[in-house]
């Protein structure tokens, strides 16, 4: 008897129809990875089976060990050991580790909390996960991957035997991701089974027995993940072959525009340490130069300098074509063309409620401005041609943006920072969390832009992505510039060969 049966399972938000008859089948101990675009519905169907949508709101059956689910929330679901990870996480960080295992099903004796008793059971829930921690250490203080292996310990706790994790590798460093899916084979062998969700299709790959593609709500295929190589995976999911996913096209480079640094910048907490020391480099007109470096190495605190946004103590004198220049905060920089799109969506990225639309033109509003009046003829053109270009996927502009998937949120947030006609770029992470398709289309603008003759800067964890569309790759490691390398025929190896080899050799001498 198969562990889940979901049965023609629908789902629509008013005019939208997120997902259009779906079965999905699981056994006990099997890992089934959920294949689809941005917007397809992965996340619909998955708060659909952990109980987030209760039945009455969607259509179709779910069977749980031969039992038909009727659940009224989250609650019902994970008394029946199915528990969800979500897409953003949702630990309380002003907590302990302890009272986030616990909230809200702190074990009692007596009608008393048992203090000593939950202290135990919250080191063996962390043992479990390989977090050696102390229980009582804040949730503020742990890395994300750590807080996502303490959402697992806390899923473990409600005794799952059904993990849903929505995206949980997008946010770690490789390492964290590698020791997570270890977790997940750990946890199977245990007899847990999970559905996992990511773009990551080397991860999808190496971890599921069974694949499971949607497109537009539709199931396309499940198939057992040996039969299928990534390119079959990408086929299914967008409905036609990418062939190149790096549309690399020959663009002029230009005159130098921007002269970096010496850029230094000191910890927030901790006024002793830097985290960028002395960096400079130079970008010219349409280059896009890659930065790439291990998570921690500075990269973003480099960026958020130059777009004088980064939040501690820091000094980063830049001349801008030839004319030396400070920012005392980012509208200067903004003013004079520098835009950066940053890395953390939900902290500097949308404003939830209000449209998508809104959140487009948010920056850009003084320029759709006429004598002192919003010309909305000019403003909806704006928008209308912002969710064009990026294939945003919403049913409407006015739309709140926390309503749409986490991917065209990301989109969204793009378009937004095009309006602002840059001159020069800077983009953290631009296509995490955004299916192989759209990353194309995003990787094919970024051509287009430098064709345009604007500077790109490109911070990316993925080394793929950095050698498939980078002119020059700028290294960093432990807040310095390890090195500036031309991107013909460099490889992965070569740049964390750079950042590595001479930190042996820093340590030798
Ligand atoms: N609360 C909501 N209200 C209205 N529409 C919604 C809501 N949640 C999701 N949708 C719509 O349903 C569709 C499916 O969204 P979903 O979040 O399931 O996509 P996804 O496959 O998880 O995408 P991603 O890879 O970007 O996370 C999208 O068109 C989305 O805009
Ligand atoms: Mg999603």
């Amino acid at each position: 008897m198969a562990l889940l049966e979901m049965r023609r399972i629908n789902k629509t938000f008013g005019q939208v129809k997120a997902l259009d008859g779906i079965d999905l089948q699981l056994q006990t101990g099997e890992v089934l990875s959920l294949c689809g675009e941005n917007g397809s519905g992965k996340s619909t169907l998955m708060k659909i089976l952990s109980g987030v949508y209760p039945s009455g709101d969607y259509e179709g059956e779910i069977w749980l060990a031969g039992e038909r689910i009727r659940a009224r929330g989250l609650r019902d679901m994970e008394a029946l050991g199915v528990v969800m990870i979500h897409q953003e996480l949702t630990l309380v960080k002003q907590l302990s580790i302890q009272d986030n295992l616990f909230l809200g099903c702190e074990p009692h004796q007596h009608g008393v909390l048992n203090e000593a008793r939950m202290y135990q059971r919250a080191c063996q829930l962390l043992q479990r996960v390989h977090l050696d921690i102390d229980p009582d250490t804040l949730v503020a203080d742990l890395g994300v991957g750590q807080q996502q292996l303490v959402e697992i310990a806390k899923a473990l706790g409600k005794e799952a035997r059904l993990l849903i994790l929505d995206e949980p590798t997008a946010p770690l460093t490789e390492r964290e991701a590698q020791l997570l899916l270890g977790l997940i084979g750990e946890l199977r062998q245990q007899g847990v089974s999970c559905i996992f969700i990511s773009h990551k299709l080397s991860e999808v790959k190496a971890i599921s027995d069974l694949i499971c593609v949607i497109r537009d709500g539709v199931h396309i295929a499940t198939r057992e993940a040996r039969q299928l190589s990534s390119d079959d995976i990408v086929t299914l999911m967008v409905g036609r072959e990418i062939r190149q996913l790096f549309p690399r096209e020959p663009h002029a480079i230009g005159d130098v525009v921007l002269e970096v640094g010496p850029v230094t910048a000191w910890d927030r907490q901790r006024p002793g340490v830097q985290r960028v020391q002395n960096v400079s480099f130079s970008v010219r007109e349409g280059e896009i130069v890659g930065i790439a470096g291990l998570v921690g190495s500075g990269r973003t605190e480099l960026m958020e300098c130059l777009f004088a946004s980064y939040e501690g103590r820091y000094q980063c004198p830049l001349r801008l074509r030839g004319q030396a220049l400070q920012f005392r905060d980012n509208r200067q920089a903004l003013a004079q063309g520098i835009v950066m799109v940053p890395e953390d969506r939900k902290r500097h990225g949308i404003v939830p409620i209000l449209g998508v639309g809104d959140n487009i033109t948010l920056a850009a509003l003084p320029t759709l401005r006429r004598h002192g009046l919003l010309c909305e003829a000019s403003e909806t053109v704006a928008i209308n041609d912002g969710i064009r270009r990026l294939r945003v996927k919403t049913a409407a502009a006015s739309l709140p943006i926390s309503q749409l998937s986490g991917g065209n949120q990301q989109k969204a947030i793009l378009a937004r920072c095009l309006m602002l006609h840059p001159r020069i770029l800077i983009l953290d992470e631009p296509t995490r969390g955004i299916d192989v398709g759209a990353k194309y289309e995003i990787y094919k603008l970024i051509y287009e832009l430098a064709r345009q003759g604007i500077a790109i800067l490109m911070v990316s964890s993925e080394l793929p992505e950095v050698l498939g569309i980078s002119d020059r790759v700028l290294v960093m490691h432990n807040g310095q510039l390890k090195g500036d390398l031309p991107n013909d025929g460099l490889t992965q190896e070569a740049i964390m060969g750079c950042a590595l080899r001479q930190e042996e050799a820093s340590h030798a001498g």
